[in-house]
């Protein structure tokens, strides 16, 4: 990772990233997922130990190791929310880049479904809990928590809510219907929104150059008396 030096530190601090599209079984062979690769978040664990923070990346996506960045891989929302219950213990930053699916399967089968076992299919879904919503309830005193949104429609819009409603210090947010951003590609088009009213936007970047935006983003909270 090259990156310019910006004078910003994460020295010493606990940072936590999730990455990936969560997984939620059909039955032991199939699944419903999500089109995220998880290379946002790799990103951000990467740029995180580059300034020097001590990261742990709960992922669905195995990414190979990383110096200082420990990996916890899972697949279901539900492994996700149990890894990050831990991993989030006494953290000073946290960042949610994963996507979690909203829906998980009620009952999934415990063996194979044939083919030939009904012309018709229908799967019953019931709703996951919201993750970090839970995670910031428990979050500790000048801690900082980050959350992802990728949008079809009204970004800003659902970004201003969303940095509400989960009560987040910082949301970022990408348009994914804008060309060459978001889901499987190495560019990312963001914007991004603190709780304390500021507002960034950022173009065509590398999904490294936007960690390091977001990074400097957190790092600026830290700093403020
Ligand atoms: N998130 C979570 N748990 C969920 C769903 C989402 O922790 N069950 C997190 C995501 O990881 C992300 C943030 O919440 O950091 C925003 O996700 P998003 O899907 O945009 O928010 P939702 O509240 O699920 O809204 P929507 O209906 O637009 O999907
Ligand atoms: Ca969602």
């Amino acid at each position: 990772v090259a990156l310019e030096d910006r004078g910003i530190s994460l020295w010493g601090k606990k940072v936590v990233v999730s990455a990936g599209g969560t997984r939620e079984p059909i039955d032991p062979v199939r699944f419903i997922g999500n089109r995220s690769s998880g290379k946002q978040g790799l990103a951000l664990a990467k740029v995180a130990a580059v300034l020097g923070a001590e990261v742990s990346l709960v992922t669905t996506v195995a990414q190979g190791s990383f110096p200082s960045v420990t990996e916890v891989l899972v697949s279901s929302a539900k492994e996700m929310d149990e890894a990050l219950t831990n991993e989030t213990a006494g953290a000073d930053l946290v960042v949610m880049a994963a996507a979690v699916s909203d829906y998980r399967v009620k009952e999934p089968s415990r063996s194979k479904i044939k083919r030939e076992s009904a012309a018709e299919l229908n799967i019953s879904l019931e709703a996951n809990p919201d993750i970090l919503k839970g995670l910031v309830k428990a979050k500790k005193d000048g801690s900082i928590y980050i959350g992802f949104a990728a949008e079809t429609d009204d970004l800003e819009v659902n970004l201003r809510r969303k940095l509400e409603s989960k009560g987040v210090d910082i949301m970022v947010g990408n348009d994914v219907t804008r060309p060459g951003a978001g889901f499987e590609h190495d560019t990312n088009s963001v914007v991004i929104l603190s709780k304390d009213g500021q507002r960034a936007v950022f173009d065509d970047l590398s999904k490294e150059k936007i960690a390091l935006e977001v990074l400097t983003f957190a790092s600026r909270l830290f700093d403020r008396p």
